[in-house]
């Protein structure tokens, strides 16, 4: 019979199971020990061939063997058993740790000033009404009455595009230097009355400083029907401006010139700061302007093609960034465009 070297495979044993490193390592060892034709059942096999006095010795040394190897084997599936579910613990989420707060964005102030406007002007019942940034000199300028040497045409007042306009060969397409060009295509496309409100991008070629930009934000707002009047018209920017400022604000309308509205105003409000005293805001004036506006020129009506004499209207423009400037107490527009967070989200 074969005689077995105990104390040679228990060095073997030690040795082998010191390099188990998985679960398959550990399923190997496993059979090779333990298995049906593994080493434990080859020695028990061989147990009936053995003499008398061996017998005993044998039996105990591969009982012994047994349990060793019972005992490895357990070991290790419990430690690898327990290295998998500390993984999968890293992995899952902690329902009872405090939450991370997601920041959250808000609207950009002057996004918030326009919708702001907008929503005044929509419970008076105006629709909104959107033209291109793109426009032609026709509507910018032309139908506008704004005659052909007027300055404000001039390449250092307006941007023009090196695109020819497909309406007319001779021009230049442009960007709109103001959103008035927005008034003549609403009437181009619809009939009186007519309300619209128009918020947007406008451009003009200033150098930037505290007070200019070359792209701003203008509402402008229109007017149309059969007897629309110069009181109406006050009578509408002044609802605007209590519902914008609060009803204690004062204000005044000043004649002034406009090519497409007569009479035309420029309209002040009290300045906030000093109530009407006089400070550097308002430049010791005590009023500050906020807008123009008018009474839409029979040569706007003629130009839109209206039927002559029989529509009258209202029409008003404002600087966006200058009326969130004198809301908040903003003293440079160069703000609303850097994207600085910590001016930004003063305004919640
Ligand atoms: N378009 C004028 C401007 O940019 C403002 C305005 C609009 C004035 C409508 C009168 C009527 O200054």
């Amino acid at each position: 019979m074969t005689s077995w070297n105990f104390e040679e495979i228990n060095a073997n044993l030690s040795q082998e199971s010191s390099q188990i490193n998985n679960a398959a390592d550990l399923e190997a060892f496993r059979i090779k020990y333990l298995g049906r034709k593994g080493l434990v059942s080859e020695i028990y096999a061989g147990l009936g061939s053995a003499s008398k006095e061996e017998k005993p010795l044998i039996g105990k040394n591969a009982n012994d063997l047994k349990n060793k190897i019972q005992a490895i084997v357990d070991d290790k599936k419990d430690s690898f058993q327990a290295k998998s579910q500390g993984e999968k613990a890293k992995e899952s989420i902690d329902v009872t740790m405090p939450g991370v707060n997601t920041p959250l964005g808000q609207a950009h102030i002057l996004s918030q000033t326009m919708n702001e406007i907008c929503a005044i002007f929509e419970q008076l019942g105006f629709a909104i009404f959107e033209g291109p940034e793109i426009e032609t000199e026709f509507n910018n300028f032309t139908a506008l009455n704004i005659p052909a040497d007027h300055p404000s045409r001039d390449a250092f007042d307006t941007f023009y595009l090196d695109t020819k306009d497909p309406s007319n060969k001779e021009r230049n397409l442009l960007l709109r230097s103001h959103t008035s060009p927005a008034q003549i295509r609403a009437m181009q496309n619809n009939k009186p009355p007519l309300a619209v409100i128009v918020p947007g991008k406008v451009y003009r070629p200033d150098a930037v400083d505290a007070s200019h930009s070359f792209m701003f934000h203008q509402i402008e707002g229109l007017l149309v029907d059969e007897k629309v009047t110069l009181s109406e018209l006050k009578g509408l920017l002044t609802v605007f401006c209590q519902k914008l400022f609060g009803k204690n604000i004062k204000m005044r309308f000043r004649p002034h010139f406009f090519p497409f509205t007569e009479p035309s105003a420029e309209v002040d409000i009290s300045c906030y700061i000093c109530k009407g005293k006089g400070c550097s805001v308002c430049g010791r004036k005590g009023w500050l302007e906020i807008l123009g506006c008018g009474m839409v020129h029979p040569k706007v009506f003629e130009a839109v093609k209206y039927p002559k004499n029989k529509y009258t209207g209202l029409a008003f423009g404002m600087g966006v960034e200058r009326i969130a400037m004198l809301k908040h107490g903003i003293n440079d527009i160069r703000l609303f465009f850097e994207n600085d967070k910590r001016f930004l989200k003063q305004f919640k």
